[in-house]
């Protein structure tokens, strides 16, 4: 049976733009959470504290969590790799950080220049500080099912660094496919990896699109009982560190098909359509959402 209600974590401002090669100013990043906001998300991604140089575009980060206007109701989510980044994003309250490791070893050497011992090494007093300061620490875990660099990637793996998450006091993690390689079958082996050492509760689901599966995986998830997932508005984005990956699941593809098996998400899909519409525009590029761009010709 499936689960009556489905949270969504909108990555739009965070995954979906880190790509970007045209400079996107801070004000189009805040006018995007905010309507993201007013289309009832509850949970945002908004930026990431990573070195600038790696990735240009989240170099406003600071400026855009003070930017926003926040509600009570909303968790706001910003990644940060090592302390470096986690003193950086704690002046600007976050409610969750988001530490970023993989189940393959030559990604986690790409993305974030350490092995994944040495990642969980780094993640440890981050998570230590975030837990003590009282905000809640989320782990995201790439490459659960394929590597760019390594091809398939086993359960095992994704089992062994979900321990390694587990064992560091990362509350919840993300079941990633960066390169929208997995597929129903592959993805609930990653998700059954990965309650070896989380509950239900504390897996989401974060699907790429590269291959058209990202919805019927979601699905698949749905079905094990996952109820939390990452999604992109309009379907924005990939990861610089896996080239050719292109973004999520575009949210209100998720939305559309969630509200028509009547699970709810407490979002208003027009509000959605239009936020999605609205950094599609200004980003000068198609709508990547099907739901919308149908919707939008009705
Ligand atoms: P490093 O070069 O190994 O770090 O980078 P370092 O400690 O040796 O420091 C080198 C320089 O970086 C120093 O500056 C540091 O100060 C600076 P310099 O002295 O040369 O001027 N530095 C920083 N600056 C700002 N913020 C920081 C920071 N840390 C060091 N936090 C590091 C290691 C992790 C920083 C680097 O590899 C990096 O920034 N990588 C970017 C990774 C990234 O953002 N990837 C995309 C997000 S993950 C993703 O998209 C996947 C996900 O969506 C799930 C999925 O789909 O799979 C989450
Ligand atoms: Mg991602």
């Amino acid at each position: 049976s499936y689960p009556t209600q489905v949270r969504l974590i909108d990555v739009g401002p965070r995954d979906g733009l880190q790509n970007e090669k045209q400079p996107v100013p801070a004000a189009i990043k805040i006018e995007l959470v905010q309507r993201l906001q007013e289309a009832g998300l509850k949970e945002i991604e908004v930026t990431s504290f990573v070195s600038p140089k790696w990735v240009p575009q989240m170099a406003d980060n600071a400026e855009v969590m003070a930017g926003i206007e926040r509600r009570a109701d909303v968790r706001y989510s910003v990644l940060t790799p090592n302390l470096k980044g986690f003193e950086a994003a704690i002046a600007t309250r976050p409610d969750e950080i988001v530490v970023f490791g993989a189940a393959s070893e030559a990604f986690s050497q790409k993305n974030i220049n350490c092995s994944i011992a040495e990642s969980i090494e780094r993640f440890a007093p981050v998570v230590e500080a975030a837990l003590a300061a009282g905000i809640a620490v989320r782990g995201a875990m790439s490459c659960t099912v394929g590597c760019p660099y390594e091809g398939e990637i086993a359960p095992e793996q994704v089992s062994y660094l979900a321990g390694l998450m587990k064992g560091i006091g990362v509350q919840r993690v993300d079941v990633a496919d960066t390169i929208g390689v997995g597929n129903p079958l592959s993805v609930r082996r990653a998700i059954e990896a990965t309650l070896k050492h989380y509950d239900l509760e504390h897996i989401s689901g974060h699907f790429h699109d590269t291959y058209g599966q990202a919805l019927s995986n979601t699905l698949a998830a749905v079905s094990v009982g996952v109820w939390n997932f990452q999604s992109s508005v309009s379907g924005l984005g990939g990861c610089p560190y896996a080239k050719g990956a292109t973004g999520n699941v575009a949210t209100e593809d998720v939305v559309f098909m969630l509200h028509g098996m009547g699970i709810e998400t407490g979002i208003d899909l027009d509000k959605l359509i239009d936020a999605g519409q609205f950094i599609s525009d200004s980003l000068g590029r198609p709508n990547g959402s099907r739901v919308a761009r149908a919707v939008l010709a009705k």
